[in-house]
């Protein structure tokens, strides 16, 4: 009798745990999910552009009033070079519709660490606001009337929107004055003596992007031969040239370049943060670039002449065909 109890019992806690298991396990997730696949409000959107986790949403921020028309947001992907791009996509494209532009907190908060007032709020500005996803399109040419919003996808890059204001975009991407001092610091120390420097930035991607380079374009880094010729064209140019060199792989750079007299390679020992090896690139006079979206904002923003690496279709050379004072050595 006692023993048959137990059993009635114990059967009944392992029901009670399967059971509660499976509410768990699988019925929960169904509650949730609604609120990811139907988005309430610009809060649940803004975390959905994120690769991230966010910050909290802080109520208080909150506008007073909603967007009467549609929108530009981005979705957040990739390091700073990229999410520039974004950034500056969302700017320019709002620029040209009318639209009010929003960027994802996510994003703010890494070019906040970069720059020194950035223009372009957050989404938790308008976090509060209802969202109509049936109103939203992913690019400028799929957008049809003000109503509608515009979510553009990661990784966008809209050059010819952006650099249609080339000398606005460079006043946004204004470097915060600790990054601006800390490159005008290290410029003065690689020019020792030389009067009246021409400083051109190098920049030289390696690492990771060699594998990507052949994913993509089916193409293989650029050679010593590419960063020999445009230092060439720049030595032939200018006296006084002081090369200032920044890259992800310092030691290819100190085996290749190491030895010429007008020659700075920057990280030696210590890498750089990448928010000053950007400030670095942009304080510089000219540049020459190879590839990647990192070297194309240092040099736009240092806004001189541009010697880039020619691989037809990439980022560089969209940006090389727009520019004047961009070219490639054949
Ligand atoms: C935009 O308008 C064009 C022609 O008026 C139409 O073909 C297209 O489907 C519309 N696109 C959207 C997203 O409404
Ligand atoms: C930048 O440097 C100048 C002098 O070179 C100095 O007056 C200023 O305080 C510095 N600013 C910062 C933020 O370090
Ligand atoms: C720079 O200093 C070095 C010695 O440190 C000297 O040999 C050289 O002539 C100087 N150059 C100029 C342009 O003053
Ligand atoms: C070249 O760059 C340096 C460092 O940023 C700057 O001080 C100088 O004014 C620039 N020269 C010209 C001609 O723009
Ligand atoms: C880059 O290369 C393409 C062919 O791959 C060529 O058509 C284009 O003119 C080149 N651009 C420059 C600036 O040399």
């Amino acid at each position: 009798m006692y023993n048959i109890n137990q059993n009635i019992l114990f059967t009944a806690i392992i029901l009670a745990l399967c059971v509660s298991a499976f509410v768990h396990v699988f019925l929960f997730p169904l509650y949730i999910s609604p609120s990811h696949t139907l988005t309430k409000s610009f809060v649940d959107l803004e975390q959905s552009l994120c690769t991230n986790n966010i910050l909290k949403y802080r109520k208080e921020w909150a506008r007073q009033q909603c967007p009467l028309y549609g929108i530009v947001t981005t979705m957040q992907g990739g390091r700073l070079g990229n999410q520039m791009w974004e950034y500056a996509s969302v700017w320019a494209v709002a620029r040209r519709t009318g639209l009010e532009p929003y960027v994802p907190r996510c994003i703010r908060v890494r070019l906040d660490q970069v720059f020194e007032s950035l223009s372009v709020p957050t989404l938790e500005e308008i976090a509060h606001c209802p969202v109509d996803m049936t109103f939203f399109v992913n690019s400028l040419d799929a957008w049809n009337f003000t109503r509608q919003s515009i979510i553009l996808p990661r990784y966008s890059l809209q050059p010819d929107i952006v650099l249609s204001w080339v000398q606005d975009i460079i006043s946004e991407f204004t470097f915060k004055k600790k990054l601006f001092n800390k490159s005008q610091q290290i410029l003065q120390r690689a020019a020792k003596n030389i009067s009246h420097p021409v400083f051109v930035g190098v920049h030289v991607r390696r690492t990771d992007y060699i594998g990507y380079l052949w994913r993509k374009h089916t193409v293989q880094p650029a050679s010593f031969k590419f960063y020999y010729a445009a230092m060439k064209y720049y030595n032939q140019k200018y006296k006084n040239v002081v090369f200032i060199v920044v890259s992800d792989e310092p030691a290819w750079c100190i085996k290749f370049f190491g030895k010429l007299k007008n020659v700075y390679i920057t990280s030696r020992s210590i890498p750089n943060s990448p928010s000053l090896d950007l400030a670095i690139l942009s304080s510089c006079n000219h540049s020459i670039i190879d590839y990647g979206t990192f070297g194309t904002w240092g040099a736009i923003l240092a806004g001189g002449e541009t010697i880039f690496y020619n691989i037809s279709q990439s980022s560089v050379a969209r940006v090389g065909q727009i520019l004047p004072h961009w070219k490639s050595i054949p």
